[in-house]
């Protein structure tokens, strides 16, 4: 069956989303589980962008064994070379190419006529191609761009060596059957077009990124950008999942195939979600945590008499866990060990160990333990920045009266034991500024939000803050049954992050 390629950029585009900062070790672990999940392209970053991106992007490209890894490059010769450096290790590299083809960000923003763009484009896709094979071109605004132009700048780069171009709805402004007519008259006007893939990049800016790739793809693109959940600059891009179930459940329509597998689906939104700190909507499709909840009675009624009447999709076909009420205070290590393995992860030793000891201090207080209960605190184990200060003691007492009063004790550097007590207008605040105190970091909450990992009151409380420390945002995330607890582990977590960042490399 005619295949459209997955192309995946949530650890580019999609970490270009305001407050959305990845640290190295979550790259490679998102990396790891898009190969996993089986897209075609990752795109693993902007290499020229940062020295952190460049390290990231080499990472990936020498680890991932099945995808191809891609890095971005502006139409500069500086950026090419640099984009080349970080993938060459690849199995196969790609450098993706691009530049701005609209009249308005070519006179305005690059000050260039549409001569000397293309001129540009050309030549420098022919130097990535001294580079590699696998070169992709995107004409950036190429929906607002005139089509005549479009045409032209593909003819020439395609001339110079492209094997993909890929067609942009940069600030998402496209009408789906207008970009649908972009696609149909590429592939009428453009003489070499037979030679490459057509490939689509949509922004959700009017709520029509997957809508547009989907004309796109009924009118002869075969390669898809996308991201998980959706992520990206602004109101982000077309989502993974999104795309790929539609030609999965639509394959009467669509006649195509990916080669993504979708049980993977569900557990890579999760992760995406923990490790940016860019919650769910819970009516997004696919992977939202009511895209599968029926709440009327007469569907639920239809759903125990033939799940069909009111489901289109499986749920176990996302990878959504078939039972959601799992293990007690009675579960032993085995136990655990499997139902983890249901949930796809594979833990070492000691994340083992971490995660079963933080099992039974919450089977303690919780009578029933859910897969969402579980989610949480693996994600809470799985460190993936080194912990410089970590949370040994709190109390707090607060009320409608008294001062809020919090006395903290972290464990620092060198295990050094630091203790100390502040005030504040509230629990977490009195919390946030005995840490202060003991930390000396100076930064800004820019952002706060709480929120129940399951229904009942003994539930697991996850708090997600964002700080802002010179211009740069770090997410902090904590879970406990102690909302408070949480929001200090959530700051802590946000403090090593800083403290990680601005670590010399090396
Ligand atoms: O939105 C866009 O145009 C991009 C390009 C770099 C493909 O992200
Ligand atoms: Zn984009």
């Amino acid at each position: 069956m005619d295949k459209v390629i997955i192309f995946d950029t949530t650890l580019r585009d999609g970490e270009q989303a305001a407050g959305g900062m990845l640290n190295f070790q979550e790259k490679l672990e998102i990396a790891r589980q898009l190969d996993k999940l089986g897209v075609d392209v990752i795109e693993a970053g902007f290499p020229v962008s940062s020295e952190g991106d460049f390290e990231a992007v080499k990472s990936i490209a020498t680890e991932i064994g099945s995808a191809t890894v891609c890095g971005l490059a502006r139409a500069h010769p500086k950026d090419i070379d640099r984009a080349w450096e970080a993938i060459k290790g690849a199995r196969r590299p790609r450098i993706h190419v691009f530049v701005s083809a609209s009249d308005i960000q070519m006179v305005h923003q690059l000050k260039k006529n549409r001569q000397q763009v293309l001129e540009l484009a050309r030549d420098m896709v022919a130097r990535a191609k001294g580079y590699t094979e696998d070169i992709e071109f995107s004409p950036m605004d190429a929906s607002r761009a005139d089509p005549e132009f479009i045409y032209e700048i593909l003819e020439a780069v395609i001339s110079a060596g492209a094997t993909t171009v890929n067609i942009p709805d940069t600030v998402g402004y496209a009408i789906p059957d207008e970009f649908g007519q972009l696609i149909k008259g590429i592939v009428e006007h453009v003489p070499n077009i037979e030679r490459v893939v057509i490939s689509v990049h949509c922004h959700d800016d009017l709520g029509l990124s997957v809508a547009h790739s989907r004309e796109a793809v009924r009118q002869g693109a075969r390669q898809v950008e996308c991201t998980i959940n959706g992520i990206g600059e602004r109101a982000g891009n077309a989502s993974l999942e999104e795309i790929v179930m539609a030609i999965k459940t639509r394959n009467d329509f669509f006649h195509l195939a990916t080669s993504v597998d979708s049980r993977q689906i569900y557990k890579t939104s999760r992760r995406v979600s923990e490790l940016t700190g860019f919650a769910v909507q819970p009516n997004k499709a696919i992977v939202g945590a009511n895209a599968f909840r029926h709440q009327s009675g007469i569907h639920q009624d239809g759903i125990l008499k033939m799940p069909k009447t009111y489901e289109i999709m499986d749920p176990r076909t996302v990878g959504i866990p078939a039972s959601s009420l799992v293990m007690g205070k009675l579960s032993g290590r085995h136990a655990f060990k499997e139902r983890l393995a249901e949930l796809g992860y594979t833990l070492s030793e000691d994340d083992f160990h971490r995660a079963f000891v933080a099992f039974k201090e919450l089977a303690d207080k919780k009578k029933e333990i859910t897969d969402r209960d579980i989610e949480s605190l693996v994600a809470e184990e799985l460190r993936t920045v080194t912990e410089v200060y970590h949370l040994d003691r709190l109390q707090v007492t607060t009320g409608d009266r008294g001062v809020p009063t919090a006395a903290v004790r972290l464990i620092g550097p060198g295990d050094k034991v630091l203790a100390d007590a502040a005030l504040g207008t509230g629990p977490v605040d009195a919390v946030y500024q005995a840490i202060n105190r003991l930390v000396g970091l100076p930064n800004t909450l820019t952002e706060f939000s709480v929120k129940s990992v399951t229904e009942g009151i003994d539930a697991i409380g996850e708090v997600l803050i964002r700080i802002e420390s010179d211009g740069v945002t770090y997410t902090g995330r904590g879970a406990d049954t102690d909302i408070i607890v949480a929001s200090a582990r959530a700051y802590i977590n946000a403090l090593n992050r800083l403290l990680a960042a601005k670590r010399p490399a090396g």
